[in-house]
């Protein structure tokens, strides 16, 4: 999902803090599990927590760069872009997210998300 920052809402969903170093946690969002993953630089991104070659759970990878290895058949995919690297073809949706406050992590969903989740 490639949407505008201007027009997501932003909702606290833990601290920097909670997540180690190259390290990553899965949250519950109505757009299915996403992953927040955090650089050995305290960069954090968010992507979906399913591997596009079958499905992987991200979040148990490993974080190297800007990159994370999944833990099933080791593709690595571009936290940035939601890419897979290399020979292999594939991405996940990307997130928008952000760090406020220092420790405050805040992932973009867009209104239009957040309104069909009252209205389910
Ligand atoms: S499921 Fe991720 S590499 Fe195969």
């Amino acid at each position: 999902m490639n949407v505008h920052v201007s027009s997501v809402q932003w909702i606290a969903i833990g601290n920097l803090s909670d997540i180690p170093v190259r390290g990553a946690r899965c949250v519950v969002t109505p757009l299915g599990k996403i992953g927040i993953f955090r650089t050995a630089s305290d960069t954090v991104f968010a992507i979906e927590d399913h591997c596009p070659h079958k499905g992987g759970p991200l979040t148990q990878g490993i974080v190297h760069g800007r990159s994370v290895t999944c833990p099933l058949h080791n593709w690595v995919i571009d936290l940035e872009t939601g890419q897979a690297q290399g020979a292999d073809e594939g991405s996940v949706e990307t997130l928008p997210i952000r760090v406020t406050d220092g420790d405050v992590i805040e992932l973009g969903l867009e209104p239009a998300t957040l309104a069909a989740v009252a209205d389910g």
